[in-house]
């Protein structure tokens, strides 16, 4: 069913999910920087408990946007851009499985146990196989194709909401429906949905 905007749980996990994966990745140079020891220990074990926490959401979150409303592609724009729109959307939901699952192989292929900064830990029963490396590289390769699709997508908000001034940045917003109804609506003049 199409809506003006998002509903409340899509706005929450949007932004809860926006917030671990940026906050995962910013863990992760930081953790570069870092020489070997506890603290280095801590912030990857911080890491990956966020990334585990996306991975949680996920499902959740899927269901909260194939049952509730949500509002159709932007008004007005061309059918290619429709279509890259959906493309990023689906790379963006297929990342946030794809990245955790393999940061979870990475985490059981170690050296040693994996310390879930205190929490628990994750046994390294994939150690004897010999893809540490492999694993590491592609968990490297999809965490850079995240980014990049983020990017892309961050783009593309800013592109709706200051060229196109459409509203449609408007509809993911956290402030309440009537204020981002209202800035939907400066921007928008005799579209329909
Ligand atoms: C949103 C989810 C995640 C993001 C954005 C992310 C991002 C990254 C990045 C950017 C790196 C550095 C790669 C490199 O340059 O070598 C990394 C490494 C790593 N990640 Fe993740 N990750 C996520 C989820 C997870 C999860 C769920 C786990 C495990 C449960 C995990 C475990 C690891 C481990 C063990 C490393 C290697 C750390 C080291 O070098 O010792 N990650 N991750």
């Amino acid at each position: 069913m199409h809506a003006s905007r998002y509903s409340l749980p899509g706005i929450l996990f949007h932004w809860t999910m926006a917030l671990a994966v940026l906050l995962a990745w910013g863990g992760m140079q930081l953790a570069e920087a870092l020489g070997r020891g506890p603290a280095k220990t801590m912030v990857v074990g911080t890491h990956a408990l966020l990334g585990l926490i996306v991975l949680a959401l996920l499902l959740p979150r899927i269901l909260a946007r194939l049952l509730g409303t949500s509002p159709g592609p932007a008004p007005g724009a061309p059918v290619w851009e429709q279509r890259l729109a959906l493309a990023a959307h689906l790379l963006l939901y297929a990342l946030m499985l794809l990245l955790p699952v393999s940061g979870i192989l990475v985490a059981l292929t170690g050296r040693v146990p994996f310390d879930l900064a205190g929490l628990a830990t994750l046994p390294n029963s994939l150690a004897g196989t010999g893809l540490r490396r492999t694993v590491k590289e592609i968990h490297e390769l999809l965490a850079n194709l995240m980014l990049a699709t983020i990017v892309l997508h961050v783009a593309a908000v800013l592109w709706h909401a200051f060229v196109r001034r459409d509203g449609v940045a408007a509809r993911m917003s956290p402030l309440r429906g009537d204020q981002a109804s209202a800035s939907a609506r400066r921007g928008v003049t005799g579209t329909s949905r």
